[in-house]
């Protein structure tokens, strides 16, 4: 393993740029492959075996690509794959966690709302963070059918995106909840219209800085931080169609970026 080799950071769709934003901010030096698999987004709706396998191909992929670590930037994708992963790959591997320990020490009002995909909120992790955390404050856990969707066709703030986030974000609203964790990287692209919907007395966070946080930390330990002094690069594929990729990893990552196809 290489310092100087990327660092490779994958999604069921394009949420996972949310992280890989935080990554680029906290470790400019380097170089950051990134796999959107939009083309079978969103990964809420499949079995875990095929969620498994998806992962397991991808990172193959990445692997492939010389990555010296991998970043799983997908709450589903790690609540459904990222045992076997750790178990296959010889690699610092970073997953994602919904930030329900640090809602639940700035909570006022004892409560909080994660909204978050039904396989997130019935998975393991998010099971264990309930009975971690769940007998100081009221954790209301809202499954969100529909957002990832939005945020894969671009759209971030159009009527039906609004009706949708009111359905879910006003019940945590009225149950009291003063603080919202968002459990999916793509809702990060939402949290402006959240915000908006929620007030300015609900805090809205997601756990984006605390992975790159986490990885810094795992490449530092491992003597594999790129020298900070030359700036990185990224790399960007999709299994999703190419046409609509451009625009959107663009407007997304406020670039105008290429995006490759993903190798079958
Ligand atoms: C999904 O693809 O259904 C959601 C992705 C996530 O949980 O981050």
């Amino acid at each position: 393993m290489n310092a100087a080799n990327p660092i490779g950071v994958f999604d069921s769709g394009v949420g996972g740029l949310s992280v890989l934003h935080e990554i680029r901010r906290s470790l400019p030096g380097e170089d950051l492959l990134y796999v959107a698999d939009s083309g079978h987004a969103p990964y809420g709706d499949k079995s875990q075996q095929f969620i498994e396998s998806r992962s397991i191909a991808i990172s193959e992929f990445l692997v492939s690509r010389n990555a010296k670590a991998l970043v799983v930037a997908c709450n589903t994708a790690t609540g459904a794959a990222v045992t076997t992963l750790r178990s296959r790959f010889m690699m610092p591997i970073i997953a994602m966690e919904p930030a329900v320990k640090p809602a639940s020490e700035q909570t006022k009002s004892g409560v909080i709302g994660v909204l978050a995909t039904s396989r997130t909120l019935a998975g393991d992790n998010f099971v264990r963070l309930f009975a971690r955390y769940g007998e100081d404050v009221e954790i209301l856990g809202q499954a969100c059918p529909g957002l990832v969707e939005q945020v894969e066709a671009g759209d971030l703030s159009g009527d039906k995106t609004r009706l949708l986030l009111q359905r879910y974000v006003l019940p945590l609203l009225e149950q009291k909840a003063d603080t919202i964790v968002l459990g999916c990287t793509h809702y990060p692209f939402l949290a402006p219209l959240i915000r908006e919907i929620a007030g300015p007395g609900v805090a809205v966070i997601d756990s984006a800085a605390a992975v790159a946080r986490q990885l810094s930390r795992r490449l530092e330990v491992g003597g594999l931080l790129a020298d900070a002094a030359d700036a990185g690069t990224e790399c960007f594929w999709t299994s999703g169609a190419l046409d609509k990729a451009k625009p959107l990893f663009s407007q997304l990552w406020n670039a105008d970026v290429e995006v490759r196809p993903l190798p079958d």
